[in-house]
């Protein structure tokens, strides 16, 4: 069924005036649910957690409910969740908290297609022997090849950190088919699900990997941050909090310091919004609802870009950095391209005064960029969709664009 845009557009009041946002790889507009959500919890229950008397029953009631809502949404345990500021801090606590486990001479495999956040924190425990080994996409066809990784993984191989969508060429990696040649090394597997959050469905049950995270104001909710792990595997992980958080304290020993409680209780909007979503489109309750929100979302992202990507791919002087699909087992609505004789902050400057909001640069994938020999071009012109945007606004673009190519 198609998404009522609507109703979609009438939640982002954002949307009201007269920017088309497509810089939402950055970050998304915001519900009104969510704000409204922010500002109830500031205004009625801003009180420390984890006391017996009301108000303090009332906020941590509500912080619960937030981890409930954030499983719910990626078909997990409440008990998996840890929630922090943002996806860069939660993967800079995962890897402090494998200090205890990782021996010189044991090895993780990071990608160069990979966001930086999923790339700095496993290059520190070099300092510590660890051999860090990086799996490169294909320069020709920007793909992460299977056959790459087997060759990299060995009996030393303890992990593996790959994105689940570039947020640059825009690509879905086959998540499951990576973990099944992981798991059977032995090693874990950690996801960055930052730039394919806002777009599918999330489901922790059969993905496969052991360790996902993603930020909520990718995701129409506040500056926040998400991060699943198999509660086995959370058990194993040393306690990064103070020395009096035992090992079996998840997902707290994870979460030092107190979290923001305003932007947790506010991102259950987006969850609610969603299965809003599905509901509308007919399906029941729950993850169904989820699903069934995700599966228009996909279909509606699938034809602005299709729109986008059959103009780029009509123009001689483009070159698309990514798959030339646009079917959505294929890839996002992100999509990355340069511009033959003409450096990719022209293009994008060319188009502000459209009033269409895109942006150039490495976008701290910043190892693609530059393994690409694309950063004296200033990094790739990035149109970055979600299911808000529109057909007109994505014609307005390609009109804005059109004398530049
Ligand atoms: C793919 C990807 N991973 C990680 C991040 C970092 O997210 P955060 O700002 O929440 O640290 C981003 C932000 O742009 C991203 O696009």
């Amino acid at each position: 069924m198609a998404l009522d845009l609507d109703f979609v557009r009438s939640q982002f009041p954002a949307l009201a005036g007269e920017w088309a946002f497509m810089d939402n790889a950055g970050g998304s507009q915001t519900l009104a649910r969510v704000a409204e959500r922010v500002s109830d919890y500031l205004l009625t229950s801003n009180v420390q957690t984890g006391a017996s008397y009301a108000p303090s029953l009332k906020s941590t009631e509500r912080v619960r409910e937030a981890r409930k809502a954030y499983a719910h949404y990626m078909n997990a345990d409440p008990s998996e969740i840890v929630m922090g500021a943002s996806t860069t801090a939660l993967l800079r606590y995962l890897s402090e908290a494998m200090v205890g486990r990782l021996q010189p001479g044991d090895e993780i495999i990071v990608t160069n297609v990979d966001h930086e956040a999923n790339i700095g924190p496993w290059l520190k425990h070099e300092a510590r022997g660890v051999v860090v080994k990086f799996w490169r996409c294909n320069p020709e066809t920007f793909e992460l090849e299977l056959d790459g990784l087997k060759s990299l993984i060995s009996e030393r191989t303890k992990l593996v950190c790959v994105t689940h969508a570039s947020n640059i060429l825009g690509t879905i990696n086959p998540i499951p088919e990576i973990a099944e040649i992981v798991h059977a090394a032995g090693a874990e597997l950690c996801v960055d699900g930052v730039a394919y959050a806002p777009h599918r469905a999330l489901d922790m049950q059969t993905l496969g990997a052991d360790y996902y995270v993603f930020s909520s104001y990718k995701v129409f909710g506040p500056h926040f941050a998400v991060m699943w792990g198999r509660k086995d595997k959370l058990r194993e992980l040393d306690n990064i909090y103070h020395f009096f958080f035992s090992k079996d304290s998840v997902p707290h020993k994870l979460e030092p310091g107190n979290i923001n409680y305003e932007c947790a209780y506010g991102a259950i909007g987006a969850v609610d919004y969603v299965e809003e979503l599905g509901r509308k489109a007919g399906a029941g309750e729950g993850r169904a609802a989820i699903e069934a929100g995700f599966a228009d979302i996909a279909e509606q992202e699938r034809a602005i870009t299709a729109r986008l990507m059959d103009f780029l791919e009509s123009r001689n002087s483009v070159r698309i950095i990514g798959r030339r699909s646009s079917a959505i087992e294929d890839r996002v609505a992100t999509v990355s391209f340069t511009v033959e004789d003409r450096g990719s902050k022209a293009v994008v400057e060319a188009v502000d005064p459209a009033k269409v909001g895109i942006r150039h640069g490495h976008f701290y994938a910043y190892r693609l960029i530059d393994d690409l020999g694309l950063m004296d071009r200033n990094g790739v012109v990035r149109v970055s969709m979600v299911h808000y945007n529109t057909l007109e606004e994505v014609d307005r673009l390609i009109a804005a664009l059109e004398p530049s190519l």
